[in-house]
């Protein structure tokens, strides 16, 4: 028999787009899991899940939820996390947050471990995994910083349905079969839920994901903008960010604009990437070889291709990263922080 630790564990947001997915990542890697609690909110109480072939009951979260927790992983949007991350944390629960709602808190460690682990330690409860579309970016760009200095990122993604949630899921569907029935799409949702206007997603690309700031820019693309600068502890990086949501299900694609420090060839960048963790280099453009969201999906891994050397400017460089926004972006992460606060002892 075993003697290896278990913990007790709570999802929060069990039923929703990255819930579903943390409960399939943490089976896969077998978590050291005692009790599993399932959580969400009244509206999915009482609905059933399944964890390594056993059915769960969801419940709703409430304060109480959280008594005999050590970890608890939350995916149910910011104003969620909030009202019960403290209230798990009081409990003596270490919380791993999904959401924005504690990403740019000076006390809260923001983290992707192939680039800044060790800040994990630093933990007072809260730790938060950053947006998906920051993730898989500083994912592969961390290695080029390591070796040669990183100045500058200018950063165009195209990104999936599923980075908004299981409704956005259902839409693209719902309007993909109704333009091809010949009928009206109706939009309801994208490109934010809440907001005057909606536009159809299928058939269609939206130059918006989340609410404008003051300055012009979107909240999606400060996040990458301010979280960049956290997660690599470096306030001189330039970046800036367009985000735009494609009618692609799972995996976002990001086109990225780098200036480095040095001017490395691009065979020695591939080489770097090549061998570092948690990125898989896929770049024969001579084969037709290069990342795309369907060969992603489901994936792991950071997916870089189409390497090349700007044709005007000695350190820029371009590339392609592609990676599972529910996965990486989220789920995989997370999972990732949770283990590490277990081999590290740092819960
Ligand atoms: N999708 C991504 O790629 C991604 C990546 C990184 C981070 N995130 C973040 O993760 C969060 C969840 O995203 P998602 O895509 O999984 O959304 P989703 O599919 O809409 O799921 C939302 C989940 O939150 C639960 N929930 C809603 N209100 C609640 C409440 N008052 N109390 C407890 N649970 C409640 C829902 O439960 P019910 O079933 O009861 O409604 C559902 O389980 C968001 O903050 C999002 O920004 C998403």
């Amino acid at each position: 028999m075993s003697n290896q630790q278990t913990y007790n564990v709570a999802v929060v947001g069990a039923t929703g787009a990255v819930g579903r997915k943390m409960l399939e990542t943490l089976e896969k890697r077998q978590f050291p899991i005692n009790e599993l609690k399932l959580l969400s909110s009244k509206r999915s109480a009482g609905k059933t899940l399944t964890y390594n072939n056993q059915t769960y009951t969801v419940e709703e979260a409430t304060p109480e939820s959280f008594e005999g927790i050590d970890i608890a992983l939350f995916s149910a949007g910011g104003g969620v996390s909030k009202k019960f991350a403290p209230e798990a944390v009081k409990r003596g629960a270490v919380v791993v947050d999904n959401t924005s709602a504690y990403r740019m808190d000076g006390n809260v460690p923001l983290v992707v471990p192939e680039v800044n682990e060790a800040d994990i330690k630093d933990h007072k409860g809260i730790i938060a995994n950053p947006n998906c579309s920051t993730i898989q970016m500083v994912a592969a760009l961390q290695p080029l910083k390591a070796k040669y200095g990183l100045k500058r990122i200018i950063v165009s993604t195209y990104q999936a349905v599923s980075g908004s949630g299981a409704e956005a899921i259902e839409e693209l569907k719902t309007q993909t079969e109704d333009f091809l029935n010949g009928d009206d799409m109706k939009a309801e949702l994208l490109p934010v839920k809440g907001e005057d206007k909606h536009y159809p997603i299928a058939f269609n690309a939206l130059p918006q994901i989340d609410v404008f700031t003051d300055n012009g820019y979107t909240f999606e693309e400060m996040k990458m903008i301010n979280e960049t600068k956290k997660i690599m502890h470096d306030e001189t990086i330039n970046v800036a960010a367009t985000c735009v949501r494609l009618p692609v299900f799972t995996s976002h694609a990001e086109s990225v604009y780098v200036e480095l420090d040095d001017t490395p060839s691009v065979e020695e960048i591939k080489t770097l990437l090549a061998s570092s963790d948690g990125v898989t280099l896929q770049d024969k453009p001579e084969e037709q070889i290069y990342p795309t969201p369907l060969a992603a999906a489901g994936l792991p891994d950071v997916f870089v291709g189409r390497i090349r050397k700007d044709l005007n400017q000695e350190n820029g460089y371009h590339m392609w990263i592609v990676s599972d926004n529910l996965l990486k972006g989220a789920a995989w992460n997370s999972v990732q922080i949770a283990e590490s606060l277990v081999k590290n002892h740092w819960l």
